[in-house]
């Protein structure tokens, strides 16, 4: 297996939709976005759903689903509406994310530790047509014992901290590390997201365990300098690069 194999780059589209909606026309549109994701090498593409449609619409991901032959890692809060829009849509993943309206982004993991049978009656539908479950969670080890409770197939670690925060980096980059440890002893697959961008990109990619990067908000400004291909192609390097050293 290459070094790409097993680090996957998942590209999130949302912002492009952001741009869109600024104007309300149709331009740019996020289904060429993830046309071209495809076509400049992204393993995979990622679009949050949000309860308020504040980027992405329901449109679009019907649109993507059918316009791509890479997985499509559908994000989605744990409610009855986004259910039954992912059993409607039927993509690789659905990846289950704490939503509040007033949120700029989504700033934190699901709280999944004290609502596992919350979670896994909400969620059993997706499980049962076949859908991977993902939950996107916090680096701590009991929201990782719980998201192995609900029955995840992945857990995606929120590595905001780690980006944001320059001076806790050492502190938060060991709880990833471990995290990632823990979720491969449980059997669960280990991604991460959240504010990566090329400063901080390489010391996550070199977590042995982690086999998916989802990144979107950094790729998306970045394409508008350079184009889409320069960008996912930079960010590709430096995977690739952080993986050679392991
Ligand atoms: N993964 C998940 C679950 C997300 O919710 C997001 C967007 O917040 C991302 C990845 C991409 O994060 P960013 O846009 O900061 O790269």
């Amino acid at each position: 297996m290459s070094e790409t194999e097993e680090l996957r780059l998942g590209v999130n589209i949302d912002h492009v939709a952001t741009v869109r909606n600024a104007r309300g026309g149709v331009h740019p549109d996020p289904v060429r976005a993830a046309v071209l994701a495809e076509q400049a090498g992204a393993d995979g593409i990622t679009a949050h759903l949000r309860e308020d449609r504040r980027h992405i619409r329901d449109a679009d991901i019907a649109d993507i689903k059918a316009a791509l032959t890479i997985p499509l890692n559908f994000e989605m809060a744990a409610n009855e509406e986004m259910v039954a829009i992912a059993l409607a849509t039927h993509p690789h993943a659905a990846c289950i994310v704490p939503e509040r309206r007033e949120e700029v982004t989504t700033e934190g993991g699901l709280a999944v530790a004290g609502r596992e049978n919350e979670l896994i009656w909400h969620l059993a539908a997706i499980k049962e047509a076949g859908i991977r479950l993902s939950l996107f969670i916090e680096p701590n080890p009991e929201e990782i014992r719980a998201a192995a409770t609900v029955g995840a197939d992945i857990i995606e670690l929120h590595v905001g901290r780690y980006c944001e925060d320059e001076a806790g980096r050492p502190t938060e980059l060991l709880r990833i590390q471990q995290a990632a440890a823990l979720a491969e002893d449980l059997g669960i697959e280990c991604h991460a997201g959240h504010g990566l961008d090329y400063d901080t990109v390489a010391a996550i990619a070199a977590i042995p365990q982690m086999r998916e990067l989802n990144i979107g908000h950094f790729l998306m400004g970045e394409s508008m300098f350079v184009g889409m291909p320069a960008a996912l192609a930079e960010m590709r390097r430096l995977m690739i690069q952080a993986r050679s050293a392991i």
